[in-house]
């Protein structure tokens, strides 16, 4: 089913306005997932979409279909909009076995019993926990708690999926392993999915798409790849990952790039947004992965963004290393991936920033 979220407005109290204007759509089968950190809006988001909360103003269609539109006074509730939702609490029924927990939105409809046991029967097995029918809920580790959660809310087969922070109680190696089942078992069911997270390595696992949200408003809306690399802005670039900034003038367009020039004198090639005017003051953002310590010496092959530098610190951390890289006045963080390092503290080198790799950022 096709979810859409136009405008959205939710207001608690006076004084704080949670959902600020968000619009998004989420395509059939599509996974989207609501990053941000806390007090950002996701869970007011959700709540919306859910039927939990009536906002000011916006509208929310699922499948076309108005559910809620406060300008003419429709609220459809909850249990009317075709939806699973899984929590972050894990929620399950602790006087309950497995499978009556699994059941029950079936036995509420009053489905009949053989249809009941095959559909709890099928969504045990996809969330691997066949054969636990009959174990008491309370018996159960957090991961199961959750995989049960799971199974209950696919059980009456939903058109969307609702989940907030459902990974976020477990400990972190179940966490990621548990990241991509869910996936797989988004991906075999065609269930479209919002999920919310402030977790970005979640999110990108995840999501086809991202939407990451700052003061109740979205701030970048894009697939994981173009959120990581094409940061928007720089609440964007540092909320998804470690990055450099560097701050300088935008002095030229020459094929079309964006040259900028630092206040120390060096100049750095960057993709010009397609907004981009000379004259004015910006921002650029660079990964610590996307830029190469190299010999000094050797040829440049004209490459652009290849600085002469000095390694000013250098840490081993077993799978990488971390430099500190002086160029000019700037001090830039590299990552170099391998288990030994190349580069040797007080080291003469020369930076490359490949200049498709660096994001000029937007004022925000
Ligand atoms: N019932 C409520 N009454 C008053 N204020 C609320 C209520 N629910 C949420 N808020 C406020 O609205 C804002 C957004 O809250 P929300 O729960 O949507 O954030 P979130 O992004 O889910 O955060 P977290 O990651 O901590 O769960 C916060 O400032 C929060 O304090
Ligand atoms: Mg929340």
């Amino acid at each position: 089913m096709e979810l859409v979220v136009e405008g959205l407005r939710k207001r608690f109290g006076e004084n704080i306005l949670a959902v600020d204007g968000v619009s998004f759509r989420v395509a059939p089968g599509e996974f989207l997932v609501l990053l941000g950190p806390s007090g950002c809006g996701k869970t007011t988001t959700l709540r919306c979409v859910a039927g939990f909360e009536e906002p000011e103003g916006g509208r929310i269609l699922i499948n076309g279909v108005p559910v809620t539109d406060p300008g003419r006074g429709v609220l459809v509730p909850p249990e009317r909009r075709n939806l699973g939702m899984v929590f972050q609490s894990y929620a399950i029924w602790p006087h309950m076995t497995v499978f009556e927990n699994v059941a029950y939105g079936l036995a509420v409809k009053r489905r009949p019993r053989e249809e009941i046991r095959q559909k709890v029967r099928e969504k045990l097995a996809l969330v691997g926990l066949q054969g636990m029918d009959d174990r008491p809920a309370t018996n159960l580790s957090g991961g199961q708690m959750q995989r049960v959660a799971l199974a209950r809310s696919l059980t009456t087969e939903p058109g969307i999926l609702l989940l907030d922070e459902p990974l976020s109680n477990l400990d972190a190696k179940l966490r990621s392993t548990l990241r991509f089942e869910l996936k797989e078992i988004q991906r075999k069911t065609g269930v479209t999915a919002l999920y919310v997270t402030h977790d970005q390595a979640e999110a990108v696992v995840l999501g086809d798409r991202i939407a990451v949200m700052n003061h109740g408003r979205i701030m970048q809306l894009a697939d994981p790849s173009a959120i990581y690399n094409c940061p928007v802005n720089r609440f964007v670039a540092e909320f998804t990952g470690a990055t450099n900034f560097l701050r300088g003038r935008l002095d030229r367009l020459e094929g079309g790039e964006a040259v900028v020039r630092l206040a120390g004198g060096l100049e750095v090639r960057c993709a010009a947004p397609a907004a981009a005017a000379p004259g004015g003051e910006v921002e650029l953002s660079l990964r610590p992965e996307n830029l190469f310590v190299e010999p000094a010496g050797g040829p440049d092959g004209g490459r652009p963004n290849l600085w002469p530098a000095q390694v000013a610190k250098v840490d081993f951390l077993g799978t990488h290393s971390l430099y500190q890289v002086k160029v000019g006045e700037e001090t830039l963080t590299v990552v170099e991936m391998g288990s030994w390092c190349r580069h040797r503290a007080g080291a003469s080198v020369r930076l490359h920033a490949p200049s498709e790799r660096v994001s000029l950022l937007q004022e925000a």
